[in-house]
């Protein structure tokens, strides 16, 4: 019986060295959570153009190689904030990681640490600051998801900046809930009421019930647990979460944020060329180019489409990055020639842990790695530093 556990666990890690790509640990992903966790990772919103449109992007620009250069050597190591990173890509957050994997938020955070690439841990995390700043100390960056009563988010930024991390990253994108037409058809929508079919479903993946029931139902939203009542259980906290976001944000609130953060300071969710000069404008360090995976405005430009534009304005006053739709290495070696200064991941990292835990989040990483690799000894550009627009041949959007 004590067994079993481990029996499929240990299977899953034999199958997660199988992965060959990221879309064969969205596959293990897939049959591994029930379909109300997998759609909740797996969906944009209403009519999901905007990860169509994500993906699309990509395959406007081709990658143009030059030969006959010595690429017996090749390095992807490349420098953020004044610290240099093994890799081009660091880990997006994601919210309610628990529910996919238990203790997944800081599995991710180990494998990022292990690679020597940032995690930002989700502002709806299933773990607390604290517990990342231990396991990941020099890695883990905090996400901020405004609360609407202030003091809340002055305290969650005071705790991150205690715990040591070295960058806050504020999500713009969030103004309300999106409308996330999967999640409404399954019941996973306040307040909570999985429909039957969705429940029914949810009993034909043991493995990933067994791990549900055993860590004792639904994982807690740790950081906002000393917010809300003493005592108060997982569900309880979920709810007192939703009372205080999504909250209005506006520049007044992100200048107050700027300066309560003695560290460096990212803005995540920006598409416009104005909020981006505005945010650079207001001292920012960091923006991050990004539509939030497709999640919040189905008619939202591509942030590939919007990236170089965005760089151009302001790339040599802030540390210009992106994340939506990366599901290949060359994916990021074209953000990269597109000026983004740094890359993160969003489902393809999490696919990885959701299907394998710890050992499936570093697979994802190394496969990414990986295809860099070969990417950049293909192009004939041995340093990954070295990229640009020249590489590029683009079609019009
Ligand atoms: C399941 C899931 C949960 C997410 N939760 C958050 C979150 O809590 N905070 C946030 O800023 N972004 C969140 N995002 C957006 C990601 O940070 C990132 O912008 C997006 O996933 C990038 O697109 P990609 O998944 O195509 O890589 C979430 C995305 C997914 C897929």
């Amino acid at each position: 019986m004590a067994l079993g556990p481990r029996i499929c666990q240990d299977r899953a890690a034999m199958n997660i060295d199988k992965a060959v790509n990221i879309e064969d640990l969205r596959r293990m992903a897939k049959r591994h959570l029930p379909r109300v966790c997998f759609d909740f990772i797996e969906g944009g919103l209403e009519d999901e153009h905007g990860i169509a449109h994500n993906e699309s992007a990509f395959s406007r620009h081709k990658l143009t190689p030059r030969y006959l250069v010595d690429v017996s050597e090749r390095d992807q190591s490349t420098t953020l904030f004044g610290r240099r990173y093994a890799l081009p890509f660091g880990i997006a957050p994601t919210g309610l990681i628990g529910l996919f994997r238990r203790g997944g938020d800081l599995m991710l955070a180990e494998a990022a640490r292990d690679a020597n690439v940032p995690f930002i841990m989700s502002g709806a995390s299933t773990a607390s600051i604290e517990s990342a700043a231990k396991v990941a100390p020099e890695h883990a960056w905090y996400q901020l998801y405004a609360a609407r009563e202030m003091r809340i988010s002055e305290d969650i930024i005071r705790r991150a900046a205690d715990a040591g991390l070295s960058t806050l990253v504020l999500t713009v994108d969030v103004p309300i809930n999106s409308k996330r037409e999967r999640n409404i058809r399954n019941g996973f929508t306040r307040p909570y009421k999985l429909t039957r079919s969705a429940v029914l479903e949810a009993l034909t993946h043991p493995t990933w019930i067994a791990e549900y029931l055993r860590h004792g139902g639904m994982p807690v939203i740790e950081n906002w647990r000393p917010y809300a009542k003493p005592g108060a259980n997982a569900a309880e906290i979920a709810e007192f979460v939703s009372t205080q976001t999504p909250s209005t944000q506006t520049w007044r609130e992100l200048e107050a944020y700027r300066r309560l953060w003695p560290r460096k300071f990212v803005v995540k969710g920006v598409l416009h060329i104005d909020d981006a000069r505005r945010a650079a404008e207001m001292g920012v360090d960091g923006l991050m180019v990004s539509n939030h995976g497709g999640r919040q405005l189905d008619r939202a430009p591509a942030p590939l489409d919007v990236l170089l534009q965005i760089n151009q304005a302001v790339g040599n006053r802030v540390a210009v990055m992106f994340d939506s739709g990366i599901r290949r290495g060359s994916d990021i070696v074209i953000a990269r020639c597109l000026g983004a200064r740094y890359v993160f991941t969003g489902r393809a990292t999490l696919y990885g842990c959701a299907a394998g835990g710890k050992p499936g989040a570093a697979r994802a990483i190394t496969i990414l790695k990986d295809e860099i690799d070969r990417v950049l000894a293909q192009l004939g550009c041995p340093r990954f530093d070295d990229l640009g627009p020249d590489w590029l041949m683009s079609e019009r959007g």
